[in-house]
């Protein structure tokens, strides 16, 4: 049955793979993404069942308004998608404390707001999923970004909490935690010599965690043949 979805950080390589897979799945998406001529872009070639939303996950207003927008045009939120992220590389000693507060407002914070938004829509429906992109780091730790894998383990954790306040009201709340993924995000972090170095691996021994791969745990999640799973972190990577 056709679902209407919200997608964050829906511009990304994440966001945009696992919206171009709902969408031709025949969900209705609501791109919402900081980058505003992304989300543009990416929901004109959904076409009109996709809808683009500029939005800061990180700010209350805006993610007020980002659901209100998709209320206002669709009527229901059957599943949201936290996808949005950020990962600056600096070892613990140069890490700024602007930076820090950075990266957990939008890693960690965006998934509260956006979760506490929707959560009050679908508590009321008695029905809804939320997903979150979490990541192995934040089981692992990250030399590097360990802002980063701290705002993932505090996903890991708000996952399993809301999932266990929400059951009574048949919210299931989920998390994916993939092992390195060819997207921007991680282009930026490493040299063209590692990439390829990667590329020429197993995801099970250090590859990338194909996308393909995500998008299709995120189609199990909101299917009907997963009305119990809920609180679970599915690890896409040999722990
Ligand atoms: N790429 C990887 O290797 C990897 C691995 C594990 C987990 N993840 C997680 O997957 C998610 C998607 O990552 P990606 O690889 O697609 O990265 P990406 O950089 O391609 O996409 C991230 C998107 O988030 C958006 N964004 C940033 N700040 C925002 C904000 N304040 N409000 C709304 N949107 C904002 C960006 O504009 C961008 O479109 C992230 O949460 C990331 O941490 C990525």
């Amino acid at each position: 049955m056709s679902q209407t979805i919200i997608v964050t950080g829906a511009a990304g390589g994440i966001g945009s793979a696992i919206c171009r897979g709902l969408a031709h799945d025949g969900h209705r998406v609501v791109v919402g993404d900081y980058d505003g001529e992304g989300a543009e872009r990416l929901a004109w070639d959904l076409g009109k069942e996709a809808l683009a939303v500029t939005v800061d996950v990180g700010d209350p207003a805006s993610v007020q308004k980002m659901v209100e927008a998709a209320l206002d045009r669709f009527g229901v939120i059957d599943v949201l998608l936290n996808g949005a992220g950020i990962m600056p590389r600096h070892p613990v000693k140069d890490i700024s404390e602007e930076e820090w507060d950075r990266v957990l407002r939008i890693n960690l914070k965006g998934v509260f707001l956006c979760s506490q938004m929707v959560a009050r829509h679908m508590t009321e429906r008695k029905e809804g999923r939320i997903i979150s992109i979490t990541s192995g780091r934040g089981i692992a730790g990250a030399p590097g970004a360990a802002h980063y894998a701290a705002s993932k383990a505090g996903v890991i954790a708000f996952t399993k909490s809301l999932a266990i306040e929400l059951a009574p009201d048949n919210v299931l709340v989920n998390a994916i935690a993939p092992g390195v993924t060819d997207t921007p995000m991680s282009q930026a972090g490493y040299t063209e010599e590692e990439r390829q170095k990667r590329k020429a691996l197993s995801p099970l021994l250090g590859g990338y965690t194909p996308v393909e791969e995500i998008v299709g745990l995120v189609r199990y999640l909101i299917s009907d043949v997963t009305r119990s799973v809920t609180g679970q972190v599915f690890l896409l990577k040999t722990p």
